[in-house]
């Protein structure tokens, strides 16, 4: 029997089904990640594997693992394989595009939110007994509606939080490594990165991140920002210079920052950015809804049964 290992634990359904077919290990533990030596332990015979964005899938893990066919990373992004190690070893790779766009675009424009009307601010005000009732400047934050708003990276999540802008009537500009024909559809302008940063009000990270990306947002570009400016990232937390920007907001070079990624994940409280004012943080939940992390893990699923049943892999990223 063909052998699959799932680093986290996922919905009961999916795995009856692979069940049937296929010996399954599953990592049980909820909330801690499969250990380095665990995996490497796992995989040794394993012909498919269903991994976090947390588990290394590298030349050392590829080596180890002589039978396998196809990993399937729940997630869109993926980062944490080498992807040319694994052509080398003709190991598919699949992720899981699609399913999360919406959902995850709905967490940019959440954070986007948050962080011009000071949300997390009021409510722990409030949550700390000392709101002293009802003043004309009181929390006062910064409209979304009518303004600029940047988008670094224009897939398919940059689009659909795009296709949400138009609702609030806002400018959108965009940098990307080629025009996009839907940004175009709905009015966004491609642009120098350089002129995105100066001229938008939010600046919105959801590219993917490659060598190319990496460390993208640094001192120099958040100079470029204008002062009032919030930067929201959504993409990967290695977009950042992480000490740039907390510099940044601290010394208001820029109005404020709304985060769901960390170059190392998790963060804790030692963290830069934990306690400065005018940051939102999130813990890495971009796709987290029930329905969509359902449809991540099918999708998974779905790849890995396709391909070690000898067809083709319903998402490859190569
Ligand atoms: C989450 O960060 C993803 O890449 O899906
Ligand atoms: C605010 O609550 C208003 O009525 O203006």
């Amino acid at each position: 029997m063909k052998k699959v290992v799932i680093t986290r634990n996922i919905n009961p359904d999916m795995l009856q089904k692979l069940r049937k077919d296929f010996e399954v290990i599953v990592w049980e533990a909820d909330e801690q990640p499969m250990p380095r030596e665990k995996f490497l332990a796992e995989t040794r015979d394993a012909h498919a594997v269903l991994t976090m964005l947390s588990d290394k899938v590298d030349e050392e893990m590829l080596q180890n693992a002589p039978e396998l066919k196809v990993v399937a990373n729940l997630a869109v992004g993926f980062d944490n394989i080498d992807l040319a190690a694994a052509e080398r070893r003709e190991v598919v790779i699949a992720n899981t595009p699609d399913v999360l766009t919406e959902t995850t675009a709905e967490l940019a424009f959440t954070l986007m939110l948050t962080s011009a009307r000071r949300v997390l601010e009021a409510n722990q005000e409030l949550m700390d007994g000392e709101w002293s009732g009802w003043s004309p400047y009181h929390m006062a934050g910064t409209d979304v509606f009518g303004k600029t708003i940047g988008i670094f990276g224009m897939g398919s999540i940059g689009v659909s939080f795009a296709r949400r802008l138009k609702g609030f009537n806002c400018n959108v500009l965009y940098h990307n490594r080629s025009e996009s024909e839907e940004a175009r559809a709905l009015g966004a302008k491609l642009t120098s990165f350089e002129s995105m940063l100066e001229r938008s009000d939010f600046v919105l990270c959801s590219a993917p991140l490659t060598n190319q990306t990496k460390h993208t947002f640094d001192k120099k570009a958040f100079s470029l920002m204008k002062n009032s400016a919030h930067f929201i990232n959504i993409g990967r937390g290695a977009h950042v210079v992480e000490a740039d920007l907390a510099e940044a907001v601290k010394s208001g070079e820029i109005g404020g920052a709304a985060l769901d990624v960390y170059e190392n994940e998790p963060i804790g409280a030692d963290h830069p950015f934990v306690g400065l004012n005018n940051m939102t943080l999130l813990p890495h939940i971009g796709s987290a809804s029930v329905a969509t992390r359902n449809n991540m893990m099918n999708l998974c699923v779905n790849n890995i049964m396709e391909v070690l049943n000898g067809g083709q892999a319903i998402t490859p990223v190569q």
